[in-house]
């Protein structure tokens, strides 16, 4: 008799497994949203949720194990220098024909609904074992590993990559080789938000080597 017979097999058992782990993780990516601060009530992540979608960006793969990536976390009472920084920068970086008043008025105060901002940085290897590319490559593998883990709890997040945020190294502090990448905020998400999105369809993105 074959196992796929028995029922109670651990073949059976571990395909059974393996299913739901492909179905829960398909849904998790699937289900994945840019969720913006508009969309955020105000209210605060616990710290240890914070710390889960850390400890899981921390588990992106690395060649050479560089890990090359760190985190700057922003708690809620501190979003505001961060919002004043931006507006400062985009004021005094922004061409004057191109400079809304508008803008600089949202970047002041968009954040602030955040619960947690999250400064996505990059340290290059210093014997530069790997190409840059490849260590940029890794900072994204550990962002996408929070914003699924994010995704799973419910929470609202996103990567955003504005001026200021590229050019925040006095900001932030960083030292020789160190750079930030964007923000990933973090935040509690409105109820009955309507996320959509959208893909092509992955067949006009795969060619088989023939
Ligand atoms: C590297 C990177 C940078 C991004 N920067 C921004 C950004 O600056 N502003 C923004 O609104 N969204 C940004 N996004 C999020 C995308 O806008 C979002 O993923 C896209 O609209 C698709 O929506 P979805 O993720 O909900 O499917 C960024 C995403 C990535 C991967």
């Amino acid at each position: 008799m074959s196992c796929m017979h028995t029922g109670n097999s651990s073949l059976f058992k571990e395909r059974f497994e393996f299913m739901n782990k492909v179905e829960t993780i398909s849904g998790i990516i699937r289900s994945r949203r840019a969720i913006f601060p508009a969309m955020y009530t105000g209210e605060k992540v616990p710290e240890d949720k914070v710390w889960e979608l850390l400890e899981n960006a921390n588990w992106a793969p690395t060649h050479r194990l560089t890990e090359p990536w760190f985190f700057i976390v922003i708690p809620q009472e501190k979003i505001h220098k961060l919002c004043e920084f931006g507006a400062a920068w985009y004021k005094e970086y922004t061409l004057p024909e191109v400079y809304s008043e508008m803008k600089y008025q949202k970047i002041k105060t968009k954040a602030l609904s955040a619960s947690h901002i999250i400064a996505i940085c990059m340290k290059r290897d210093p014997e530069k074992r790997v190409p840059k590319w490849e260590e940029e490559a890794a900072v994204a593998c550990a962002v996408q590993n929070m914003w699924l883990t994010a995704s799973a709890m419910g929470l609202g997040s996103y990567w955003s990559t504005p001026g200021y945020a590229l050019n925040s190294k006095e900001f932030f502090n960083l030292k020789k080789g160190e750079r930030c990448l964007g923000l990933f905020y973090v935040g509690v998400p409105e109820e009955g938000l309507k996320l959509e999105s959208r893909r092509q369809d992955v067949k006009s993105k795969v060619r088989w080597f023939e």
